[in-house]
């Protein structure tokens, strides 16, 4: 792993399975990670000294990302310890599942509050504090497009994500910043594993041509990749699936 600093990257949700292998991923390209948790510390410290460990740079730092001084804490983080951010991954997000007719209202407003609030305050200090040559990097997911019953109110808060991804691109002429959301299919991780019976894990990873889950470092590759070298990719939702269907 670089021992310079080559960008500075903030993760949201570093606690979490797409979070933490991304963290790890762009720390293993030379960059510094600002890891964010919300209730899981440890966890976020874990990867932090995994990072350190393998000679890179990191730092833990936590709060709701739906409460606007979380994201303001995160940027100084980023400036105090290393000078500055050019990369937000935003995966910090929640998965209650039932159908339309047995959703509690009060549930309904908890995912747009952390999936659409979170990702709106976010992104707000993001489009100010991103240096020339960053970029942010949102998450949906490939709900949006299969529209499976039980996940209506999450799809709903993802679609959000999208259309304020691509109208932050679209605001941020002139400034050298991408804006880009990944919508990942089907991934080993507590949010999607949690409350599934094993042989409706296997049902739906058998949904795409590879016959298996997607893995968080199947997600990161793609994470990287838009956060390095992909400078003429603005203003898109990339569908990291293995062709699921
Ligand atoms: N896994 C999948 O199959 C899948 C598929 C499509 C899209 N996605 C999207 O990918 C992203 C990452 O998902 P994942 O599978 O890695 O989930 P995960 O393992 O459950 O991690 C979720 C992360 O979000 C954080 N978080 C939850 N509520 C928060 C809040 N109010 N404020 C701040 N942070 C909060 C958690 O922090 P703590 O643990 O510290 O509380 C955790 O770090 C999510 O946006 C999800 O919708 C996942």
């Amino acid at each position: 792993m670089a021992s310079t600093i080559e960008r500075v990257a903030i993760v949201t949700g570093g606690s979490g399975g797409i979070g933490r292998a991304s963290a790890l991923r762009l720390a293993a390209d030379g960059m510094a990670v600002v890891v964010h948790y919300n209730g899981n510390r440890e966890r976020a410290d874990e990867t932090v000294a995994a990072i350190i460990d393998s000679g890179g740079h990191a730092v833990a730092a936590g709060g709701d990302v739906s409460e606007e001084e979380t994201a303001e804490a995160l940027f100084d983080a980023a400036e105090r310890e290393f000078g500055g951010s050019d990369v937000l991954v935003h995966t910090a997000g929640i998965m209650p599942l039932s159908p339309i007719a047995d959703l509690d209202l009060e549930v309904f407003d908890r995912v747009q509050r952390v999936n659409v609030r979170g990702t709106f305050a976010v992104d707000k200090i993001a489009a100010r504090r991103i240096r020339p040559g960053g970029a942010i990097i949102n998450f949906s997911t490939s709900i949006t497009r299969l529209q499976t019953p039980a996940y209506g109110a999450y799809a709903a808060s993802k679609a959000a994500v999208e259309a304020i991804s691509l109208i932050l691109a679209r605001e941020l002429r002139g400034r050298d910043v991408t804006v880009n959301t990944v919508a990942p299919g089907p991934t080993a991780t507590p949010l999607f594993l949690d409350g599934k019976s094993p042989e409706l894990i296997e049902r739906i990873a058998g949904s795409n041509p590879f016959e298996r889950l997607g893995t968080p470092d199947d997600v990161a590759e793609t994470v990287a990749f838009l956060a390095g070298p992909a400078r003429w990719v603005n203003g898109q939702t990339l569908f990291v699936n293995g062709g699921a269907a």
